[in-house]
């Protein structure tokens, strides 16, 4: 492989996101949000851990904005907390909160870094949840009334936005396994749940086109999905598979209407949608997000539910402590099937990265991750490798900047670029972090030599 062959205006960034990071749930007239309460239920998240503290990010965001320097960044993909912002979700503006990302906005715009904000990383003012949350059709509404708020303050100086982060996990994670906030088990919300936050995206663009003229665009997380065997039964449960997780949500944004397949994963749970709906969420859009963690193999279980497929280990495989496969190669593949299926959309990756188990930092202060350096490094050799072949990839994102709050895993999964030391609040840059400065540095050129 030869040379570097990202554009110029590759954005390299990494990504946080609001409730991971920032701690100070409360702070300056914040209502709760949905996992505030969450985390305060027993069992919930592992070890008891909550987001009252994370990283304090919240306080610490001018030292964080630093470490972005010192690593290089260009970009930085952050989320808004819908509860600072308006506390009870609708109505009353609390100014304080617009006051805290404004901030933040200006302080990387000063360092250089380009804001990628996400109006929706899973953080839901706890009121609307007492309305029934995304399963209540007036959510569209609520959301765009919001992101409308963000936008007249913000949009002057921001000119790349994404609504919702992950609208599958939302539903699969918080409406039908239950172990994300709401916590619902509800087969009959799912689909609601699903159709409500295509259709808040839709509407939010469609009001960020009558006051902007910058970009938008939506993040989804998408999966290949492999089977076990080619028994008819292991191919049908993987064809479903792929369906509800990864073509459930860009089917709809990008071709107008869901997958044949839903009706067969939902059974009787599956509504009729108003036709008039699919134009509002499939308006175009000026990039899709993509996070890309795995792929997985499926076989047949008619247990599971609402997809009858289980997944499978593969034996010599690697895999991180979240259980995830290390295969680069499906991220090429991803990336060439959205291309060939979407008619080449306009790609960033907002979220890559790995949960090691990392060394604590040795006696010179390194903190030697040396599995999540290979692992960034095969991630970014397969999409050069996607855009020699033609995919409209214009940046990527390492998840995470931090250490942080890995969501019901608590503060047990590690994933950033730099070390956090939760008792101390203490940064340290691991050597994946100067390894992707330097990276950075080389525009990709860094990825020709070994190791
Ligand atoms: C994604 C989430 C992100 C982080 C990673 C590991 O699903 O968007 O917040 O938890 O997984």
């Amino acid at each position: 492989m030869s040379g570097s062959s990202f554009p110029n205006d590759f954005l390299w960034g990494a990504a946080t996101s609001s409730y991971q990071i920032e701690g100070s749930p409360l702070s300056d007239g914040a209502g709760p949000s949905n996992w505030h309460l969450f985390s305060q239920q027993p069992g919930r998240i592992a070890g008891g851990d909550t987001g009252d503290v994370a990283c304090d990010h919240y306080q610490r965001w001018r030292e964080d904005i630093g470490y972005m320097q010192k690593l290089g960044l260009n970009a930085y993909r952050f989320s808004l907390a819908w509860n600072r912002i308006q506390p009870e979700g609708t109505g009353a503006i609390n100014e304080h909160g617009l006051d805290f990302y404004e901030r933040l906005v200006d302080g990387l715009l000063a360092a250089g870094i380009e804001p990628v904000p996400t109006l929706y990383h899973w953080d839901l003012p706890a009121k609307l949840d007492e309305q029934g949350g995304w399963a209540n059709r007036d959510s569209a509404d609520w959301f765009a009334d919001y992101a409308e708020i963000v936008w007249r303050r913000l949009a002057d100086r921001v000119g790349r936005w994404t609504t919702l982060n992950e609208p599958w996990v939302i539903v699969d994670a918080g409406y039908v396994h239950g172990v994300h906030a709401p916590g619902k088990q509800d087969l009959s919300l799912a689909p609601l749940a699903s159709h409500n936050l295509l259709r808040a995206h839709g509407e939010a663009v469609r009001r960020y086109r009558s006051l902007s003229d910058g970009q938008i665009g939506i993040v989804v997380n998408i999966e290949p999905k492999d089977a076990a065997s080619d028994t008819p039964e292991d191919l049908h449960a993987t064809r479903l598979a792929e369906a509800y997780m990864n073509r459930q949500y860009l089917d709809p944004l990008l071709r107008g209407s869901y997958p044949t397949e839903m009706p067969e994963i939902f059974g009787e749970n599956w509504p009729r949608f108003d036709d008039e709906d699919f134009s509002l969420i499939a308006q175009p859009l000026d990039f899709i997000g993509l996070n890309y963690y795995t792929r997985s193999v499926n076989r047949a279980e008619t247990q599971a539910s609402p997809v009858p497929a289980a997944q499978v280990r593969q034996p010599g495989a690697e895999y991180t402590e979240l259980g995830w496969e290390v295969r680069a190669e499906s991220l090429l593949q991803t990336l060439v099937w959205m291309k060939q299926r979407y008619g080449n959309p306009a790609i960033y990756i907002t979220e890559n990265g790995a949960a090691f188990d990392d060394p604590a930092p040795d006696s010179d202060g390194r903190v030697r991750d040396d599995r999540r350096a290979a692992y960034l490094l095969e991630h970014l050799r397969a999409s050069r490798e996607a855009i020699a072949q033609g995919v409209d990839l214009r940046g990527y994102f390492v998840w995470s900047l931090l250490d942080n709050l890995e969501w019901a895993c608590g503060f047990s999964k590690r994933m950033g670029l730099i070390r956090v030391n939760f008792e101390t609040q203490e940064r340290t840059i691991k050597d994946s972090g100067h390894l992707y400065r330097e990276i950075i540095e080389s525009a990709g050129g860094r990825l020709d030599q070994e190791g």
